[in-house]
């Protein structure tokens, strides 16, 4: 499971260890790492936080070596992932002059790190792991809402659909060894991210509650609805390639 120290991710194990699922969650803070330890043993759940960069080969293969040592792997859920918010192009405040602001490359190569190449890192070893245990597992990759494009999200869209075209590719290449392979798409959930956004940005804030009127049904999402979603698609044998979508039906990638 990576990403699970926190929001969706920490929601997500929370619950597969709670279902039984012997659980290790991947992060990099080491705070939040220790937090879920404490959560564990406090809830006496089969849960284990390791420290590993999702965006790092070196580091995804120590960790997999690691974790498939200890026992078969079954399922892998791809959750790290952050939304970066970024017009193509920006006019200057007038005030300031100087001309025409454009996207930084280092914004979209940080973004699609983290959410692409991550996913296609740890998709990787969790499958090659599979195979070399004779383990028909599966491979559940956390993919957005706005995957289809949505204003000022170049690299974050980008990577979200790229998500969703391996997801399917996997799901092709993989059926072989029985390995079966998921995309879980919310739409924005009522979690730690927003409210932490939110309460940082009144104006951020202002702008998600108009926003909520475009989803038919009125209402954010939680993170336990889509950790139920996760759960159907590591539990339904018959379901690969497929894009479940946890969103009320909305909002579109852009509204006027
Ligand atoms: N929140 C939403 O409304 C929403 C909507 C649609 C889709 N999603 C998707 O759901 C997923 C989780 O979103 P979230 O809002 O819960 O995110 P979040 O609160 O920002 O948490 C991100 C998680 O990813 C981990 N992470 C970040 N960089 C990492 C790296 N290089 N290696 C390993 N772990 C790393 C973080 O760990 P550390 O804190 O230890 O760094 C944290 O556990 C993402 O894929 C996101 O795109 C979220």
């Amino acid at each position: 499971m990576t990403g699970g120290t926190r929001g969706l991710g920490l929601a997500v194990a929370r619950r597969l260890a709670t279902e039984g699922w012997h659980t290790t969650v991947l992060g990099l803070d080491p705070g939040r790492l220790e937090k879920v330890r404490a959560m564990a043993e406090a809830e006496q759940l089969p849960l284990r936080a390791v420290r590993a960069d999702v965006t790092s080969e070196e580091s995804v293969r120590e960790v997999f070596a690691e974790v498939t040592e200890t026992g078969p792997l079954h399922l892998c859920v791809n959750n790290a992932g952050r939304n970066l918010s970024r017009l193509l192009l920006r006019r200057p405040r007038q005030d300031t002059g100087g001309g025409l602001l454009t996207h930084s490359l280092e914004d979209w190569e940080r973004t699609v790190r983290l959410c692409l190449t991550g996913v296609f890192l740890v998709g990787r070893e969790a499958a090659a792991g599979m195979v070399r245990q004779g383990v028909a597992g599966t491979i559940v990759n956390v993919s957005s809402g706005l995957a289809a494009g949505a204003y000022g999200q170049s690299a974050y869209t980008a990577a979200k659909a790229g998500v969703e075209a391996l997801t399917r590719t996997w799901s092709y290449e993989l059926g072989v060894y029985g390995i079966r392979v998921v995309a879980v798409a919310p739409g924005v959930m009522d979690g730690e991210a927003l409210r932490e956004k939110s309460t940082a940005l009144p104006k951020h804030a202002r702008y998600m509650e108009g926003l909520k009127r475009f989803v038919p049904l009125g209402r954010w999402g939680t993170e336990e609805e889509v950790a139920d979603a996760v759960c159907f698609a590591a539990e339904n044998p018959y379901v690969t390639g497929s894009v479940i979508r946890v969103d009320g039906g909305g909002p579109p990638g852009w509204v006027p």
